[in-house]
């Protein structure tokens, strides 16, 4: 089978980092063209260094990073060191990367290699504030139908909110640019928390990353021993949501995951719900269908997924 070309939108984030990790060990499925990094977790001169930091982790310092989008579309930067951490992947201790920043800007990228790249064989895996794909869209609305697919983390249903109490992070940062993604017409898989909040990094299975002796199971385990803290005292949770390898799991596994095909809309305007992905699950009004939003994972099957791919490092 020919790997599928997809470009990671992300700001990493300790989650983040694993869902990198898991793409870049899966390499006879996915063919990663290029990391796009924006600002959300941290600001973007940690998230495109963090993104480089991973690249060399695992043994790609060939990947390809780019810097995107400094800020949202309209509003001020929002971002999460009370998760993450100052750095935005707190836990073990960081090396500096070698390995250089692509000079072009990561909007002109995945404007570029939407153009270049036949129609319909590129998928874009945004793992933060949907910045720099809502930026492409609007500078160069031609890429919006070669898209194959856009598969993300954002969102919530049941779950509500974690930024506020009715958004979720990722749409909450830039809730305009999450507006023109799910607008866009492309075919869109969502993973909420719904969903990540099922996915938790209990003792077992971070000890595995632990066991594997390796530099990658160690930083994995370290990472999310960090980010665990957090949602512990928050959630009383056995252990952290990996919420963004979900979206890579999604394309290496998709019968992990259960999902309906609904609307979403976004909310841009209200103080008190900004951000929320008002997602008609029950299917109570008439609005067409944008989005396959995600609703439950096999946990124990995507663990075995991530963990046998880590091992492979
Ligand atoms: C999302 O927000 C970030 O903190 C995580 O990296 C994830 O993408 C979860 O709400
Ligand atoms: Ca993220």
């Amino acid at each position: 089978m020919v790997p599928r070309k997809i470009i990671i939108d992300t700001d990493p984030g300790q989650d983040d980092a694993v869902a990198i990790l898991l793409a870049l060990a899966s390499p006879a499925d996915l063919d990663v063209l290029g990391i796009t990094a924006v600002a959300g977790n941290v600001p973007l001169p940690l998230t495109e260094k963090n993104a480089r930091i991973i690249c060399e982790l695992a043994g790609k310092p060939d990947a390809k990073v780019f810097a995107g989008c400094a800020a949202p579309l309209k509003r001020k930067l929002v971002t999460a060191e009370h998760v993450h951490g100052k750095t935005g992947l707190d836990g073990p201790q960081l090396p500096t990367p070698d390995m250089p920043l692509q000079p072009e800007h990561a909007v002109d990228f995945i404007i570029q290699t939407l153009r270049t790249e036949p129609a319909g064989t590129v998928t874009l895996c945004p793992l933060g504030p949907l910045t720099n794909i809502a930026t492409a869209f609007q500078r160069a609305p031609d890429i919006i139908t070669r898209v194959q697919e856009i598969v993300l983390m954002g969102g919530a249903y049941f779950e509500v909110g974690n930024i506020t109490p009715a958004a979720e992070f990722n749409i909450y940062v830039d809730p305009e640019a999450a507006e023109i993604v799910f607008k866009s017409g492309v075919p869109l898989v969502v993973m909420p928390l719904d969903v990540t909040h099922k996915v938790l990094t209990t003792k077992p299975r971070v000890q595995a990353f632990h066991d594997m002796g390796t530099e990658p199971g160690r930083m994995v385990a370290e990472w999310t021993d960090f980010f665990e803290r957090f949602d512990k005292e928050k959630y009383g949770s056995e252990g952290a949501p990996l919420h963004d390898p979900c979206v890579i799991a999604y394309l290496l596994k998709p019968e992990l995951f259960k999902g309906r095909m609904i609307n979403v809309e976004i909310e841009t305007t209200s103080d008190l719900t900004l951000g929320m992905t008002v997602a008609d699950w029950w299917g109570v009004t008439d609005r067409a269908p944008n989005a396959l939003f995600m609703g439950d994972v096999d946990a124990d099957g995507f663990f075995a997924l991530l963990t046998d791919r880590i091992s492979r490092f």
